[in-house]
C-alpha cells in the first residue's frame, strides 16, 4: 500500500489546512497510508512524520495557520540536509510527498524529486508570486484583510483629512499592493518593480488635494525600495517643505494570520485532492496551480526556472483611476 506524506513549509498561507485535509481525507478514501511531516522541511530532516487519520484533519479547515507547523530551513538547502531529509523519508517507507508552499518550498520539492522522490508541490503562498499559477492559496484572503485595513484607514483619513499610508507584505512582488490598491481606491501605490521617490509621491498627493481631494490612501508594498520605513522617514525629515506628513500603518503578519475566505478553501480543497489523482496515476514532479480557472499542473524544473512578472498595466489603471 501506498505510504504518502504531506508537509507545509515556508511562510503559512490561508487555506493550507484544506490543502492538508484534502490530501489526507482523498488519499484515505483511495486506499493509501497517510502520513504528516511537522515543520516543513526541518521536521523532515529531524524525523518528525506522524500517521494522520481522517479525525486528525478534522476542524481545521476553517482556521488560517497550518496544523502541520512550518519553518524556514536553511539546514534544507544543503545537499547534507536533502540526503539526511530522503533517509528520513525511506527509512518510514514514504512512497510520495506532497509539498504545499510558496516559491522556495517548490525549489525544495524539485531538489527531492531530482534525488528520486515522488513529489507534487501546491502552490501556496500569500505573495502569489508563484510562477506558472494565477492565484496560490492564501493570496486572496490576505488581499481581504488588506482591505478591511484600507478601508478602515480611509474612514479615519476622511475624517482628519490627511495622508495615510499602509505597507503589505509580499516579499519581492508589488502583487499584493497594486491589486489591494486598485480594490481600496488608493490615491497611489508604490510597488519594487516600478521605483517610486518620495518626492514624485509627494508631487502626486499635492495634485490630488489640489484636485480637490481631501484625504489620500497611499499602498506600499515592503518589498520596494522606498518601503513605508523609508517614506515615513523621508516625510518626517521633509515635512515642513512638503507641506504635510503621512500617517504610517505596517500589516506585517496581521495578512497572514486570518480564516481563510472561500476561495481559499475551495482552492486548497481542489489542489489537496488533484495532489493525490496526480500521485494514484504516477503524474509526480509536478506543481500544481490554478490557472485560467482550473487545476493545472507544471513541471517542477519548469516551474523553478521561470519568474513571475506583474501585469503593469494595472498600474496605469490604478493611476488613472485615483484621478
Ligand atoms: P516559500 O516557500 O514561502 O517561498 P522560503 O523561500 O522561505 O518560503 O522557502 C521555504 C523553505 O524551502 C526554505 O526554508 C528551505 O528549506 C527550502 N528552500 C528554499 N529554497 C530552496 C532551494 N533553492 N533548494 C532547496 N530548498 C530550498
Ligand atoms: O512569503 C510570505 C511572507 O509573508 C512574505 O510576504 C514576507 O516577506 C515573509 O513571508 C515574512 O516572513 P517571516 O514570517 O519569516 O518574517
Amino acid at each position: 500500500m501506498k505510504r504518502i506524506a504531506v508537509l507545509t513549509s515556508g511562510g503559512d498561507s490561508p487555506g493550507m489546512n484544506a490543502a492538508t485535509r484534502a490530501v489526507v481525507r482523498t488519499g484515505l478514501a483511495r486506499g493509501f497510508e497517510m502520513f504528516g511531516v511537522r515543520r516543513g522541511y526541518a521536521g523532515l530532516i529531524g524525523g518528525e512524520i506522524l500517521p494522520l487519520g481522517a479525525r486528525d484533519v478534522g476542524g481545521i479547515i476553517h482556521l488560517g495557520g497550518t496544523m502541520l507547523g512550518t519553518s524556514r530551513c536553511v539546514e534544507f538547502k544543503s545537499d547534507a540536509g536533502q540526503q539526511e531529509a530522503m533517509q528520513q523519508l525511506q527509512r518510514q517507507r514514504i512512497s510520495s510527498l506532497v509539498v504545499i508552499g510558496g516559491n522556495g518550498s517548490q525549489s525544495g520539492a524539485h531538489a527531492l524529486a531530482a534525488r528520486g522522490m515522488a513529489v507534487i508541490g501546491i502552490a501556496s503562498t500569500i505573495d502569489n508570486d508563484v510562477p506558472c499559477v494565477d492565484v496560490s492559496i492564501g493570496s486572496t484572503t490576505a488581499l481581504d484583510i488588506a482591505l478591511e485595513a484600507i478601508d478602515r484607514l480611509r474612514t479615519t483619513a476622511a475624517a482628519v483629512e490627511r495622508a495615510f499610508l499602509v505597507e503589505v507584505m509580499g516579499r519581492d512582488s508589488g502583487y499584493l499592493a497594486l491589486m489591494a490598491a486598485l480594490a481600496g481606491g488608493a490615491e497611489a501605490v508604490v510597488i519594487p518593480e516600478v521605483e517610486t521617490h518620495p518626492e514624485a509621491l509627494a508631487a502626486r498627493l499635492r495634485a490630488a488635494r489640489f484636485r480637490g481631494k481631501s484625504h489620500a490612501i497611499v499602498v506600499v508594498a515592503e518589498g520596494a525600495k522606498y518601503n513605508a520605513h523609508a517614506l515615513d522617514c523621508y516625510f518626517r525629515e521633509h515635512t515642513a517643505r512638503l507641506g504635510f506628513d503621512l500617517r504610517v500603518t505596517r500589516l506585517g503578519h496581521v495578512q497572514r494570520g486570518g480564516a481563510p475566505n472561500v476561495f481559499d478553501r475551495l482552492i486548497g480543497t481542489q489542489l489537496g485532492a488533484a495532489a493525490i489523482e496526480h500521485i494514484a496515476t504516477r503524474q509526480h514532479g509536478v506543481m500544481l496551480g490554478i490557472s485560467g480557472g482550473a487545476v493545472s499542473a507544471t513541471p517542477l524544473s519548469q516551474m523553478i526556472a521561470a519568474r513571475k512578472t506583474l501585469d503593469l498595466r494595472l498600474l496605469d489603471l490604478a493611476n488613472v483611476l485615483e484621478q
